[in-house]
């Protein structure tokens, strides 16, 4: 019996270290996903978040917030379907790549952009 309860501790405690590290691994590989997207994509006009062209609308978080596209979605959209001068990257970014370098670029912005 005692055996028993010590196997069944076991299997929790592997259940909860997995648990502890899978989502980090997955969220850390998505992060690198999402910003080599961006250099490959976007950093040649977007270098730093900012705009080589039309200097205003960069990708700082005051700048989304002034335009309404501070969200995943709008940031997606515009990287496939592209705005304005700026055309869209939808057959450049694969499945949901459109989504990964959004997230990606919102989180910078949220960091105003400095690496550490
Ligand atoms: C060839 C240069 C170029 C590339 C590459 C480029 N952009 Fe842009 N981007 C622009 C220009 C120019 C604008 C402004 C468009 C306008 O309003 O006429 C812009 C605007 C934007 C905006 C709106 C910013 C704001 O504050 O209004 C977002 C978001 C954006 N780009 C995301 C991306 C993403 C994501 C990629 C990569 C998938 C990308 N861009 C690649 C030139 C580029």
């Amino acid at each position: 019996m005692k055996k028993k309860l010590r196997e069944f501790f076991l299997i929790i405690f592997c259940c909860v270290c997995f648990h502890i590290s899978l989502p980090k691994d997955l969220l850390a590989v998505e992060s690198d996903l999402g910003k080599n997207l961006f250099k490959n994509n976007c950093a040649g006009c977007h270098i730093n978040g900012g705009n080589i062209i039309r200097r205003s609308k960069n990708l700082k978080i005051s700048s989304l917030k002034r335009n309404g596209i501070d969200n995943q979605e709008a940031i997606a959209k515009i990287a496939r379907q592209g705005i304005g001068i700026m055309s869209g990257y939808k057959d450049n970014l694969g499945d949901n790549g459109d989504q990964i370098v959004a997230n990606w670029i919102l989180e910078q912005a949220q960091k105003a952009w400095i690496h550490e």
